[in-house]
Formats: structure tokens, sequence, C-alpha cells
């Protein structure tokens, strides 16, 4: 495999910046850019301000991608009778200071790396710089299945001899050793603020009570005894084997998707009510990890990592529970069962009442075969208010599902094809970026790790415009301005310039604003 000899080449070679889109169209209603060995386009973000003047970066449905106008701030001077009741205004108190940015990212399923690895060096060189690199989305954040997801060519886990109550034949797959590990390490390469959190599946199939990955069933037993026992040592095993392999994790969710493991999906699945999530962490768990080593100080725990419909028990069940809680930092949540405006409201509740541990969105994409949906404008709004609405409500950051898929797809054992930021085509050595890729590049290149959410409101804002506001850590102000209506809107800002400023937003459009603070 090719894959090794990458991490040298990646420290030779440079790539050639600020080409621009090659534009095609499907049959949805906005258009892809298609990336070969020739050209591929690339972000110019300038991410100061100098004082007097505005940045404006627009994206929208018909033709821009982050297209960038710089103005003086004299030129956006508030035009619209403010005495007008009906005005759309938007207020932004910088000095309300809320949460803190932890980062933005994807998922490296097995799926992904086996699609990635498909492209010829110079294409994967040119995929994970659009993902990692300093002129692509600039992704902080992996994440990684322990084992198969669904998003794998068959179902196995990382210790499928049954019985093996000693786990001596635990071993890291074949996705593990030559496609993802060098993967991990040319992102930690290109962003050195690059972290990995890791999310199980399944456990083993003897370990559990349906003797199945998929459907409904859970660890034999209860926390506390031998399976339990055995499952954290899995997770402690996991953990090592890759930090010998050069990849150290920031983090891992107690499991994915536990409430769904009880339900049963035809993908693996481990059932664990919100007790005995608790009791896991409590007993097995959080002891486990901290003999190891891997206490709190060098492992991010982060619980629920499922839907928002269950998070409410989830948290408090364990978090009311000291022995559980002192092992865990964040919650984490998945965006399929959202409905807006309750789900976040939903984050917010949860954060109220547990203000110390940080709220984080593990999961979101977007179902279907991905050729039918190349270049729909509809999918990356659908991102842009996930985000958006998620950091309103206190979220930290977020997390897209695999980083690649094929044409149809997958590969996925249980057919639950998918859809992708990125879409690669192995048969024409060239992948796609959806409109997806350039609504999260309005968030990622734009919130820093420590950027921080400043409070705003908004008077007679229409339905479809969404907002929020965040100052970066070298003191620039960002406004992130979602429309997705029809039609064009006039805005007026207040606390943004020294003066009121006013701004109209395109049709179905992403608009950031940026000015230099003091
Ligand atoms: C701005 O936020 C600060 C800190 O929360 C608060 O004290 C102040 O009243 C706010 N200003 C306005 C105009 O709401
Ligand atoms: C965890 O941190 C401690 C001290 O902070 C260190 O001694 C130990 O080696 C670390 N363990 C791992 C697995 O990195
Ligand atoms: C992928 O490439 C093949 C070969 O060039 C082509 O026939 C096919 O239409 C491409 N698929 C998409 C979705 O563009």
């Amino acid at each position: 495999m090719i894959l090794f000899q990458l991490l040298t080449v990646f420290l030779v070679l440079n790539i050639s910046l600020a080409n621009d889109c090659v534009k095609r169209t499907y049959t949805a209603d906005s258009f892809v850019c298609v990336c070969d060995a020739d050209k591929c386009d690339t972000l110019d973000i300038q991410k100061t301000v100098e004082p007097g003047y505005i940045a404006i970066y627009d994206s929208d449905q018909k033709t821009a991608r982050l297209d960038k106008t710089i103005v003086p701030v004299g030129q956006l001077k508030s035009r619209i009778d403010q005495t007008k009741s009906s005005q759309f205004t938007l207020n932004v108190n910088v000095t309300d200071l809320k949460q803190k940015i932890v980062g933005f990212g994807g998922c490296f399923t097995d799926g992904a790396v086996i699609n990635i690895a498909s492209l010829s060096n110079d294409l994967v060189k040119s995929l994970m710089y659009d993902y990692f690199g300093e002129n692509g989305l600039e992704y902080n954040i992996g994440r990684v299945p322990v084992g198969a997801s669904d998003s794998s060519t068959h179902a196995y886990s990382l210790d499928d001899t049954p019985f093996d109550f000693t786990l001596s034949h635990f071993a890291l797959a074949e996705e593990d050793t030559k496609y993802r590990i060098p993967l991990l390490k040319v992102a930690k390469m290109l962003n050195p603020e690059f972290r990995a959190f890791a999310s199980a599946w399944s456990s083993p199939t003897w370990m559990k009570t349906n003797h199945l990955f998929h459907t409904a069933g859970g660890l034999i037993w209860k926390p506390g005894d031998v399976y339990y026992k055995l499952w954290a040592q899995y997770y402690v095993k996991y953990l090592n084997a890759y930090l010998d392999q050069g990849v150290k994790f920031w983090g891992l969710t107690t499991e994915n998707e536990p409430i769904e493991g009880t339900r049963g999906l035809p993908w693996g699945t481990l059932g664990m009510t919100p007790e005995d999530i608790r009791d896991f962490v409590k007993l097995d768990l959080g002891p486990a990890l901290k003999a190891a080593g891997w206490g709190k100080d060098n492992l991010t725990i982060m619980i629920n990592d499922d839907n928002t419909e269950d998070i409410e028990s989830y948290s408090s069940t364990l978090l009311d529970d000291p022995e559980a809680a002192q092992y865990v930092k964040g919650i984490a949540y998945h965006w399929y069962t959202r409905n807006y405006p309750s789900s976040y409201q939903i984050l917010s509740k949860v954060h109220d009442k547990y203000p110390d541990y940080f709220i984080f969105s593990s999961e979101a994409g977007n179902g279907g075969v991905a050729s039918e949906h190349l270049g729909d404008w509809g999918r990356a709004e659908s991102y842009a208010i996930d985000i958006l609405e998620g950091l309103q409500h206190w979220s930290t950051g977020w997390t897209d599902w695999a980083l690649a898929v094929d044409t149809a797809g997958g590969p996925n054992w249980a057919k639950n094809w998918v859809d992708a930021t990125i879409v690669v085509n192995a048969t024409a050595q060239e992948y796609y970026k959806n409109p997806m890729y350039y609504a999260l590049a309005h968030f990622t290149k734009f919130l820093p790790i420590g950027s921080t959410r400043v409070g705003s409101s908004v008077v007679n804002a229409p339905a479809n415009v969404h907002t929020t506001s965040f100052i970066t850590p070298d003191n620039t102000l960002v406004l992130i301005l979602l429309n997705m209506g029809n039609d064009q809107i006039d805005l007026t800002i207040n606390g943004f310039a020294k003066v009121p400023v006013t701004t109209t937003l395109k049709p179905r459009s992403i608009r950031n604003m940026l000015i230099a603070l003091n």
C-alpha cells in the first residue's frame, strides 16, 4: 500500500493554491466542485481584517462559494430607517461571553478510509488537504469507530475469538493499520491541533445476549460483572494499541447510540440504558481507564453519543451520581431525530443543569444514494442550520459522518447508503465537493478552537434566517448569517461595528461578516 509513503511525501510537496472551483451540475439544484489530478479549488480566507473594514464571505445556491468582499465600514452604515417598527435587527453584545469552541471534523469510518485510499497518491493528498490543510476546512477533530460501524465492508470486532476471556486474540484490523492510522497521522501533520476520539458500535458478539452485531442486544449480565469488565478492558487495549502505532486518542465516547441498541438496528449496536451506562462508567470503564493511565487528564470521556431524544435521561442519570460523573467531561449528541427548535432547546436545558460539562455534536449526516444528491444546496442548509442552532444552544463543535463515500453511498455492510461532504469516484479518479463542504467552511475556518460565542438577540427575524456571533482568539468578531428563504433579506446589525450597519442577505445563502475588535 502506497499510503505508507504518504507521510514523507507530505513533508516535501507543495500544493498549488487558489485554484477556482470546477463546477459540475447533476440533477440537484446547485453544483459540486470537481477535483482531479490536475485541478482542485482551495479556500482563500483572510482571518483578520484591518481596522475600519468589514470582510464578507458569501456562499449561495446559485453561484457563490466563500466569495470574498472587503468593504470600508462606512459603506455599510445603516441606510435603513430604524424607527420603522418592522425592521429586522440583530443586536450583538460582545461583553456577553458564552461557550468556547472545542472543534469541527468528520469520521474516519472504514468505508471513508477505503474510499480515500482508492484514489491516486496525489488525490489522497489533495483530499486530505481539503479537510485538514490550511487552505481546506482546517478540521481539528476526527471520530474513529472502534471496529466496524455500518460504514464498513463487513461486520467484525477486534476480538472475534469466542470466549477469549483474556482478550489475548485482540488485534487491530487491517482497516486500522493499513488505512486509518496512516491517514490519522497525515491529518495530524496537516493540522497540529488535530485530535481524535473513538466510539464503539458493538462489542464482540460472544459478549452479547443476542450473539449478533445487529438487532437488539446488550452485554451479558450486568455492570460490575465479567462481561462489562472485559468490555472496559477492550477499550483499554484499543487505546493502547493505537498509542503503540503512534496515535494518541484525545477522547472516547461511552459508545455509539446506546438507546438504539436497546431497540435494535440493522447494523452494529450495543443496548445500554442510562442506568447501565452509569454503572458501567462507575464500576468498570472509569476505574479500568484510570488504572491504565487514561484518567480524566489524559482522555476526554463523552456520554450519550446518541440523538437528543434521550439526552436528558442519559445526562441526569449519570451526572447526578458523583462516582460516575467524576470520569466524564462532555455530553455528545447526534442529529437524526432532530426537530427545530425543540431538539436544540433540550441542549440548552442540559447545559443549564450541567454547565460544567461541554456539549458536542459527535455525528450528523444525510442519507440516500450519494450520486442522486450531488450538488444539493438543501443539504448544505441542513448542515448549516444544525451547526448554527447547536452553537446557539451551547454546543462546542460538530462532527460530520463518513469523510468520504463512493458514488453509491458506501461501502456499507448494512446497505445503509449515505451522502457525504466529499464523494469519491475511483473509476474516474476524481472526487466531488458537495455544497455541504462550503457550508462547513463558514464554521470550521472561521471558528478556531477557543473562539467564544457572544450573546445576540434578534427583532422581527424572518423564520428562515438564523444567526450566530463569535469572537476568535485573535479578537475578530465573526457573524454567521444563514438565509434559507427564497427572498433577499435586509438586516440592520447593532453592536458589530461602532455604528449600526445594514446588509442584504441573498436568497438561499450563508454570509460571514468579520470585523476587528478594538
Ligand atoms: C451585555 O452583556 C452584559 C454581560 O452579560 C450585560 O451586563 C449587559 O447588560 C448586556 N448589554 C445589553 C445592552 O444587553
Ligand atoms: C497520563 O498522564 C500521566 C500524567 O499526567 C502520565 O504519567 C501518563 O503516562 C499518561 N498516560 C498516557 C496513556 O498517556
Ligand atoms: C464516475 O466516473 C465514471 C467514469 O468516468 C462515470 O461514468 C460516472 O458517471 C461517474 N459518476 C458520477 C456520479 O459522476
